[in-house]
This record gives structure tokens, sequence and C-alpha cells, in this order.
């Protein structure tokens, strides 16, 4: 909520237009019967001038709402991707700083579903909240202290029908909510289970596990369509059984006001009136529970943001530290480092020293931590115990430019950023002439 509110702010006007647009659309929707009563009565009375009148005027009104409408739709539209796209940019912001470390915590798949999917789905609750959040209280407020004015001697059918949709609702959308973070669940799994296939295919192909696979895979499957049929079978059952409940007061209203209409006249004018609220009610009770299921998964995405942005870089450099020209001097004071989350250290008790224009070479067995070390001296991680230092000043204190001015390194398993070659080459150093890339490929 805290990041939504940080954001809001900058955009506080479009806000403000929006929920005054939407506040107008809400009016409009709830004078409109009221102006629908007064024609019926004109009609009823054969007063042909007052039929034309109230006419325009529901036209006017309808025409009114329409536009506070289109309004309302532009500036919520116009905020929540504005604040999508800078809670988007935060992030990406924030990956930026991580460290090595930071990254294997979440997965590199993970992260980027923080960034699109929960970003989107964090834009839709924006969305959601501009365009429904203060025309459902209003509409259904409104609509009940209009329908009770309208036909006071029918309360009792606009009490009971909001009792029997709320608690039917709450039931329906209780179960929804339960079976939407099911899938959510199983659509994780899925992803993982597909990413491990894909990333593990050799091993997979190699030990002809493809069946095994298959098979694992199909039954997660299943179990995903099979929660997602329940949803729909809720859903089938959810419309018509609003539907019965709102009939069934609509019918009892048409029954109660006809028996009686030699004794209130008037009431068959009010008629329409009053079943347009009741529609009214019924339609605010079902969009604000919808809303708070779709809601909810919002508010999960926005939680999963916030683990980001709330998420210190696990290795930050000295702002202090004075730009400096280091020397190819490199040495290892008793290092030991254990990779986050292991027990084992991958390196324990190192030291050497190596001096500028030397050139040494590290051997060992797979697994022995040849890699460990040499990243250690660009500082992609920091030593558990011991200090690294290169040209003669301990990497916890150096200025981070001037390591990587100083610090190069070829990856075992080469990475081409989209673009030219030649802009892969230039990562390292913006301005480099063509003989400078010649000689560094
Ligand atoms: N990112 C990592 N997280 C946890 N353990 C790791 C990670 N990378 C390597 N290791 C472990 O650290 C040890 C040294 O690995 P590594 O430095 O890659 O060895 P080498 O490059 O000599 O083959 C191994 O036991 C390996 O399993
Ligand atoms: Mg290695």
């Amino acid at each position: 909520m805290y990041i939504l509110k940080e954001h809001a702010k900058l955009y506080w006007r479009d806000i403000l237009f929006s929920i005054i647009a939407v506040v107008i659309m809400a009016g409009s929707s709830l004078w409109q019967p009221r102006l629908l009563q007064s024609v019926m009565q004109a009609i009823i009375a054969d007063d042909q001038d007052k039929v034309v009148t109230y006419g325009i005027q529901l036209i006017i009104l309808a025409t009114i709402g329409l536009i506070a409408g289109v309004i309302n739709t532009i500036f919520a539209a116009k905020v929540s991707q504005s604040i999508a796209a800078d809670v988007r940019q935060k992030e990406y912001q924030q990956i930026q700083s991580f460290s090595f470390a930071n990254i294997e915590k979440f997965s590199t798949g993970n992260l980027v579903v923080r960034m699109t999917n929960d970003v989107n789905q964090v834009q839709q609750l924006v969305m959601m909240i501009l365009q429904s959040l203060t025309r459902i209280p209003i509409l259904f407020v409104g609509a009940f202290i209009l329908a009770l004015i309208t036909l006071p001697r029918l309360w009792w059918i606009v009490v009971l029908m909001v009792v029997l949709i709320v608690l039917s609702s709450q039931f329906i959308f209780k179960q929804m909510g339960k079976l939407f973070f099911k899938i959510q669940q199983l659509i994780d799994h899925t992803n993982t289970l597909a990413k491990e296939n894909l990333q593990g295919v050799r091993v997979v192909k190699s030990f002809n596990q493809e069946e095994n696979e298959t098979k694992h895979f199909t039954e997660n499957s299943d179990e995903l369509t099979q929660v997602n049929t329940i949803i729909g079978y809720l859903f089938s059952l959810m419309i018509p059984m609003f539907m019965l409940i709102s009939y069934l007061a609509i019918g009892a209203t048409v029954l109660f006001v006809g028996r009686d209409v030699v004794k209130h006249p008037n009431d068959l004018a009010a008629v329409t009136s009053f079943i347009s609220y009741l529609m009214q009610i019924f339609f605010a009770i079902m969009i604000g529970g919808m809303m708070s299921t779709f809601a909810s998964r919002g508010f999960v995405s926005l939680a999963r943001i916030k683990e980001v942005l709330d998420t210190k870089p696990a290795l930050t450099y000295r702002a202090d530290a004075p730009e400096t020209d280091l020397s190819g001097d490199v040495s290892f004071k008793n290092v030991s480092f254990t990779y986050p989350g292991d027990d084992e250290p991958a390196l324990k008790n190192v030291s050497f020293e190596v001096k500028s224009g030397e050139m040494i070479g590290i051997v060992g067995a797979t697994g022995s931590g040849k890699t460990t070390l040499a990243q250690l001296i660009p500082r992609l991680y920091d030593p558990t115990i011991g200090e690294v230092a290169v040209g003669g000043t301990d990497l916890k204190n150096v200025n981070e430019k001037s390591l990587r001015a100083a610090v190069s390194f070829v990856l075992q398993r080469a990475i081409l950023f989209s673009g030219k070659i030649a802009d892969n080459l230039r990562q390292g150093k913006k301005n480099a002439s063509s003989e400078d890339m010649k000689r560094a490929a």
C-alpha cells in the first residue's frame, strides 16, 4: 500500500479528476430512475409537455453520465499505466544495484515475473480502485436509500434481496478466493517444472527421462485444468443464482404493487424506478464482491514487488572512496568464502600475491573453487573471512569505478546482449576504437 501511496502523490491531479468523474457518473445513474418516474407519471397523467421536458432531461442526464464515465476511464488508465511504469522502472533500477548473492536468492526467472506479471496485476488493481472504489459505495448506499424513498411500503423486499445476495455471494467469492490462490500456486509450479526440464534437458535426455517428465508435467497441468473448471462451474452457478434472487425481488414488487394499485395509484409510476434501484443495488454488491477477489491478487503482487524494492544490496561500495588508478597487484589474505545458504566453505584460508605484469594460472579439479576465487577479484562477492586487495587497496574500501577500470574478466560462457557485436565489445569501453575492438575480439 505504501508503494501505491508514494506514487499516487505524483498523480494526485489526475486521480482527483477521475474521482470527480466517478462521483458524477454514480450521481447520474442514481438520478435517472427518479426522472424516469416523473416521465411515467406524466405519461399516466397524459401530460405531453411534461413528457417531453422530463424526457429531454433524462437524455441530458444520461449523456452527462456517459461522458463522466469516459473521462473516468481515461484518467484511471493514465494513472494506472503511469504508476505501473514507475514501479517497473524503480524495480529495474533496484535490481541493477543487486549483487550476485541478491539475484541468486530471488532467482532470475522469479525477478522477471516480479517485473512483468506482478506489475501488470498492480496496474489492474489501480485501475479497479479508481473506477470502482468510490462508485460502488455511492451506488449501493444511494440506490438503497432511494429505493426506500420510492416505495417505502416495500422496504422489506430491498432488505431481503440485499441479505440473500450478500450471503450467497460471500459464500461463492470465498470459495473463488481459495481457488484463485490454488491456481497461482499451480502456475508457479508449472513454470518451475518447465524451467527445470528445459534447463536440465541434457540430463533428461541422457537418462531417458522424457516420459517420466512428461507424466509429471501432465499431472500438474491436469490439476490446473480441474481447478479452472471448478471456477467455471462456480461462475455458471453464480450468475443464474443472482438472477433468480433479483427476479424474485422484481416479481414480488410487481405482485404487491399490483395488488394495491387501486389504493395507491401513484405506485404504478414508481415501479420502474424501484426496480432500477434494486438492479443497481444488485450490481453494486456483485461488482464489489468481484473487486475484492481480484484486489487480493493485486495486493499479493504488491507485496512481492515490495520485497524486491526493500532488499538491500548485499554488497555496497563506499561513497567516500576516491577514484584512483589501481595497479595490477592482486593479493588474498587468509580468504575463506562460503556461498550464501551453504554450510561448507568453497574456499578456505587462501593467501597469495600476484604482482602487476605477472601471469598465473589456477589449476584444480572441478568444484575445487577456481571460479569462486576468480569471482572475488572483481568483487562479485565479498569474502566471508579475510581480505582481497587490488592495487594494494582492500576491496571493501575501493572506489567502484576504479575497480571496474582495473579488473576485467572473460566469462566461461559468453553472453551476447541484443545489438551489434561491436555494441557488445563496447560494453567495457564506450569509446573503443575499431583497433581496440579488433584486438579484444
Ligand atoms: N552460486 C553458487 N552457490 C552455491 N554453491 C556454489 C555456487 N557456485 C559454486 N558453488 C560450489 O562451490 C564449490 C566451488 O565451485 P567452483 O568455484 O565453481 O569450482 P570450479 O570453478 O573450480 O569448478 C563447488 O562445491 C560448487 O558446488
Ligand atoms: Mg569453474
